[in-house]
């Protein structure tokens, strides 16, 4: 019998943040319902392809945005995602901005993260029953993946959206800041803020998953002594109807970038899960 060798694939998972519930990538073909060992994922995945390559599409808040960001099963978002056979994701997050130099309406593609969240399951590794097992220690340096990182950053010059590097720091809300948070967050050299960076971010290295993200700036939340009119979900609300669709558009250009790409970005995928192999002590 010949053993048949089969070649690694592309498989993209797109996590669509608020704003884009109601994107092209949601709406198409297929969908299919998941369930993991960490629950049920926040929506039904949609299943399409764009230029011949495999897309998986998640509503992170669910289709009609009904689940608040502590409440996002992030386990079971990432873990579906890993067994639909997904090996790397593109997200979007709606955020503010903590620098004078990122006004709303561009993109921050982030290089690092703090996690300043407190009521998330963190990891998968959690010794409950059924779950994987062994002691996690994953390491977040790099957080994102260059490769995907330098796509997005080529795809948004493309459609001639600004587009700079960042650290973006998440907050466990649903509260907003109060403004001496915002100043604090600012000094501790975060350029972005938002609620839903973390963990997806680190899940997906846990997972060995290649992960980059863009935030989409919407406010610049409420540390500015000299403005008059501070972030309200009205706000955010206006910028992202106008950013969705932008962001649709940079998406599915990138994942034909990342065709043209698939051969770095396959290595760099492989490397990703070896490095989260590596990161379980038994
Ligand atoms: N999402 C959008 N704008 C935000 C802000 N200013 N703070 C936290 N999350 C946000």
């Amino acid at each position: 019998s010949t053993a048949e060798i089969t070649e690694p694939k592309i498989k993209i998972g797109i996590i669509g943040g608020t704003g884009l519930e109601n994107s092209e990538f949601m709406l198409t073909q297929e969908s299919v319902s998941v369930m993991t060992p960490y629950g049920e994922p926040s929506d039904t995945f949609t299943l399409g392809s764009i230029d011949g390559v495999e897309i998986v599409a998640l509503a992170r808040h669910g289709r009609k945005h009904e689940i608040n960001p502590t409440n996002v099963n992030f386990r079971a978002n990432l873990w579906a995602m890993k067994s639909l056979g997904v090996n790397m994701i593109l997200a979007s997050n709606a955020s503010g901005s903590l620098r004078e130099e990122l006004p709303p309406g561009c993109l921050v593609i982030p290089t690092s993260f703090i996690d300043h969240t407190s009521q998330r399951p963190k990891t998968f590794y959690d010794g409950a029953l059924g779950h994987t097992t062994g002691v996690c220690h994953i390491p977040c340096y790099p957080a994102y993946s260059e490769g995907l990182r330098s796509i997005l950053h080529k795809c948004a010059k493309d459609i001639n959206v600004p587009a700079y590097d960042g650290n973006i720091i998440c907050i466990e809300g649903p509260r907003f800041s109060s403004r001496a948070e915002s100043m604090m967050y600012r000094q501790w050299g975060a350029d972005v803020i938002n609620m839903t960076a973390c963990p997806e971010v680190y899940l997906a290295r846990e997972l060995g998953i290649l992960y980059a993200a863009v935030a989409l700036v919407t406010d610049y939340d409420c540390w500015r002594v000299e403005d008059t009119e501070f972030v309200t979900v009205e706000h955010v609300k206006q910028v992202m109807i106008k950013n969705a669709i932008n962001t649709t558009k940079l998406f599915a250009n990138a994942v034909t970038e990342i065709k043209k790409n698939s051969k770095e970005l396959l290595e760099e995928a492989a490397l990703s899960e070896k490095i989260a192999r590596a990161a379980v002590m038994c």
